[in-house]
């Protein structure tokens, strides 16, 4: 399968089913998934799989799988997603990566990756990373991705108001 994006510890391609099981150690995982007001069901595993499947046809981009390149092994989720912010609608880099794999650099190596991918690539003048305020984790990943706090808003996800900030970064050339 076609390499999106390489790093160099990594590679992103794009998630297909075979990957249910690699997925559902992350987004089934109770203290991965505490920004999201828990893990996910089989249902919701398989409907997020689907939604990006879905992204690559309509978009051509979406999470793509994070591959360790010395293994092979999915580690994570990565990439670009249109998202709502009140009325606007912006690009967004988004990252998920296995417990085992968390304190590596890995996050940040893949984000910068795709706000390169988002700049030259798909020609987007300003990127986003949409944080729910108690993820100190993501902060941590936008701010090395040289991104500010341009303001906050309230989500409503999974039935609960969760206030999130709206991180981003402007193309510089
Ligand atoms: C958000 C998330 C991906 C961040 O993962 P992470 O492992 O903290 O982030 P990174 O991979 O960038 O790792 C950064 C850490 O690795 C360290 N590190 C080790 N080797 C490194 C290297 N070669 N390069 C950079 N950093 C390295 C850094 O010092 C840093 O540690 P510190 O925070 O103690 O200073 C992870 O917490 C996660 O999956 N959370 C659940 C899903 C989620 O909430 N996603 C975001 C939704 S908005």
């Amino acid at each position: 399968m076609k390499h999106v994006i390489e790093t160099s510890r990594l590679y992103l391609r794009e998630l297909n089913q075979a990957d249910y099981s690699s997925l559902a150690a992350i987004v089934q995982d109770e203290q991965t998934m505490y920004a999201y007001e828990g893990p996910f069901s089989d249902a919701e595993t398989q409907a997020w799989l689907d939604k990006n499947i879905l992204r690559y046809k309509q978009d051509g981009f979406g999470l793509w799988a994070v591959i360790l390149r010395e293994s092979g092994a999915m580690i994570g989720m990565a990439g670009l997603t249109w998202q709502s912010i009140e009325q606007a609608t912006v690009l967004e880099i988004g990252y998920l990566l296995n417990r085992r794999y968390w304190g590596m650099g890995f996050a940040i190596e893949a984000a910068k990756a795709c706000k390169e991918y988002a700049f030259s690539v798909l020609e987007a003048n300003e990127v986003y990373s949409i944080i729910r305020d108690t993820n100190i984790a993501s902060m941590n990943v936008a701010i090395r991705n040289g991104m500010l706090v341009r303001g906050r808003f309230v989500k409503q996800y999974r039935g609960v108001s969760m206030p999130h900030l709206v991180f981003s970064a402007k193309r510089t050339t």
